[in-house]
């Protein structure tokens, strides 16, 4: 049975309560303040004296004013308008200067909007709480009850890479373009990857995980001129790969060839309802025998990010009118997974529930690409 193509509309919500990518550790100075922005939270960051990032709420508690046009001195952030100064890492007020001698207001009962902040794998990430409660200003920073997302490594000796592009898109759209296996002959065209014409069918089999979907260990596809590579220098029978995608916005790949090993980690990160960032940390210990080995890898994803950075600019400016939108069997069915997903923890939010996990068990696909 072919069930018709459903419409289905992206809705665009961002979730709350997960760690995010929020900056490049390298973009991330000591010198100065940095402001950007993540699920239409404006943020300041920066480095205290020891190099250790923070993060706050690009706003005063007092008056609003942003933070990030404050000083900094290594420790503690002072609000441009009045003085009032914060504790960079726990946002607790430590000084307003207007108070005389016998005016007991108690400062440090005050909090500038702190988030934890943590560095990993080139990047800064950021724990998004849900939105707080009223009453902010007196509100600690949330303890984030889950950890930061790792890229998966097999060896202590390995290279890492990191590549970042912005996206005209919601987080929606962001996503299920990077899960989207039809569009690889039509979008990726290059002459040492592939062309439309190696088009063939395709099956895969998935599986449910927490919070997401793999698609199981599996010998990729022949067509590509990568792993025909990768099979004859990694001398290796068998070439595996994994790929999870992991509720809000994770994507893992694992590509093991005897004892090579390549694994990324890509993210699309919301910044605003209709923006999003994709930021793709890759490592790996083989090609260190081969010149320019991490310049090339490099070069090749760079590739293959700006093209589909270039298709979503074009479909943002389709986007723009509301169009209606359809997600089709099987070649669309990851998609609909991530949809349902997203659904799922929601409802299991509203009503404090176990998620019910919308994929029952082992799932085989079929499309061609
Ligand atoms: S607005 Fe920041 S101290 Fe008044
Ligand atoms: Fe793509």
């Amino acid at each position: 049975m072919t069930p018709e193509p459903q419409p289905q509309a992206p809705d665009s919500l961002m979730l709350f309560g997960f760690w995010y990518r929020a900056m490049a550790s390298g973009a991330l100075t000591r010198n100065r303040l940095h402001k950007t922005m993540l699920l239409e939270t404006p943020l300041v960051l920066g480095r205290d004296r020891e190099g250790k990032p923070f993060a706050l709420r690009d706003a005063c508690p007092h008056r609003g004013m942003p933070l990030s046009h404050g000083h900094f001195d290594g420790q503690q952030l002072e609000c441009s308008y009045h003085g009032w100064r914060f504790d960079a890492h726990s946002g607790q007020c430590q000084l307003i200067p207007s108070l005389t001698a016998d005016q007991d207001l108690k400062c440090d009962r005050i909090y500038a909007g702190a988030h934890a902040c943590e560095e990993h794998d080139n990047y800064v990430w950021v724990f998004i709480p849900d939105p707080p409660p009223p009453g902010a200003g007196f509100t600690k920073a949330a303890e984030p009850p889950i950890p930061v997302p790792r890229v998966p490594t097999f060896s202590d000796k390995h290279k890492i890479a990191h590549l970042t592009a912005e996206l005209p898109c919601g987080v929606d759209h962001g996503i299920i373009g990077l899960m989207d296996p039809a569009h690889g002959p039509f979008v990726h065209q290059a002459w040492w990857w592939r062309s439309r014409h190696s088009i063939h069918e395709k099956q895969k089999n998935f599986e449910p995980i927490p919070m997401g979907f793999r698609m199981s260990a599996h010998t990729p596809s022949s067509n590509s001129a990568p792993y025909k590579l990768l099979r004859m220098y990694a001398d290796a029978e068998a070439i595996t790969t994994t790929i999870d995608f992991v509720l809000p916005n994770q994507r893992y790949e694992t590509i093991q060839a005897g004892k090579y090993w390549f694994a990324s980690l890509t993210t699309v990160t919301p910044i605003t309802r209709n923006h999003c960032r994709i930021d793709v940390v890759a490592c790996w210990n083989l090609f260190h025998w081969v010149p320019f080995g991490a310049g090339l890898l490099k070069f090749v994803f760079a590739k293959f990010v700006e093209q589909d950075r270039q298709t979503m600019e074009k479909q943002s400016e389709g986007l723009k009118h509301n169009p209606h939108l359809m997600l089709i069997d099987d070649a669309d069915r990851p998609a609909k997974w991530y949809f349902a997903l997203k659904a799922a923890h929601l409802e299991a939010k509203r009503t404090g529930a176990e998620v019910k996990h919308p994929i029952a068990g082992p799932v085989t696909l079929k499309w061609r690409s």
